[in-house]
């Protein structure tokens, strides 16, 4: 297989972890942005602990103008980047009726605007290479919408609209563009929800289980893939059954 230099939004989280893992032991260079330098670099040393030797660059995926300072950096370091996984992301739950505008607006310009600010900054990049994997990391709640999430629910239905648009610009440049659409994982954020609301949700999932954030890693690794090469614009659900719309 070839290697390929990989940027992972968000890489330091829950699932970003799983995916910098899987996509290094796919072989290729793994690179992760950070906002917080001491939390950043503590998890640098875990993954080169385990032998994961991944490249770090600061960067505030909600500003136009740190992505291309971050994405600059990690081309200094490593070269042009050919495979992207937008995955960072943040919630601010709240019934609409009581959402304040900065609820909404940190939720849109962290999981959406960041689609843009870092894909904007590397697309050339890939189109003149004539190769790319774009990976947008979507969620369940994008496809069902979820009781206090109208700002999440709209950020991440969103990253599939972006996802299915660049796929069509795209396809003719070797560059395929898809989203995975994780369902509710054990991670941070999801056990940050009140222990009761999450009991009454995981009883609405068919496998009965919270996901692992290596059963999404598996879905972007598919993605990523050199004989992923027709299969663009797609949404993969990974969620243990708990929506099955197509
Ligand atoms: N459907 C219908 N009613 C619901 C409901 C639902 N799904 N969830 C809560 N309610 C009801 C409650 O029973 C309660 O009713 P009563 O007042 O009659 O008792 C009422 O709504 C509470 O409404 P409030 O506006 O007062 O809500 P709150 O301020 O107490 O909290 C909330 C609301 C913050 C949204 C809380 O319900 C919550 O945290 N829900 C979980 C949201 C969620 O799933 N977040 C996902 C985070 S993880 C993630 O996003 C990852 C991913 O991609 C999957």
């Amino acid at each position: 297989m070839t290697s390929r230099i990989a940027l992972i939004t968000g890489g330091t989280g829950g699932i970003g972890t799983a995916i910098v893992r899987r996509l290094a032991a796919a072989g290729h260079q793994v690179a992760s942005n950070y906002r917080d330098a001491a939390k950043a670099e503590l998890w640098q040393k875990r993954m080169r602990d385990e032998g994961i030797p991944v490249t770090l660059a600061q960067g505030d995926v909600s500003d136009p103008q740190s992505c291309q300072k971050m994405v600059q950096t990690i081309k200094d370091q490593l070269g042009p980047i050919s495979i992207l996984v937008n995955n960072a992301g943040i919630t601010r739950d709240s019934t609409f009726h009581k959402m304040k505008y900065a609820d909404w607006s940190e939720v849109m310009r962290t999981n959406l605007d960041s689609c843009f600010n870092v894909t904007r900054c590397l697309i050339e990049d890939m189109r003149e290479h004539r190769w790319g994997r774009i990976v947008q990391i979507s969620s369940i709640n994008g496809q069902k919408g979820q009781y206090g999430q109208a700002n999440y629910a709209a950020a991440k239905a969103g990253m599939h609209g972006f996802t299915i648009s660049l796929a069509q610009e795209n396809a003719r440049y070797g560059i395929t563009v898809n989203t995975v659409s994780p369902g509710y994982v054990g991670t941070d954020m999801v056990m940050s929800i009140p222990e009761s609301v999450r009991a009454k949700i995981v009883e609405k999932i068919p496998m009965g289980r919270l996901g692992e954030p290596e059963e999404i890693a598996y879905a972007v690794n598919f993605f990523t893939g050199e004989e992923a090469a027709w299969i663009t614009g797609a949404n993969l659900s990974a969620n243990g059954g708990h929506y099955m719309g197509w």
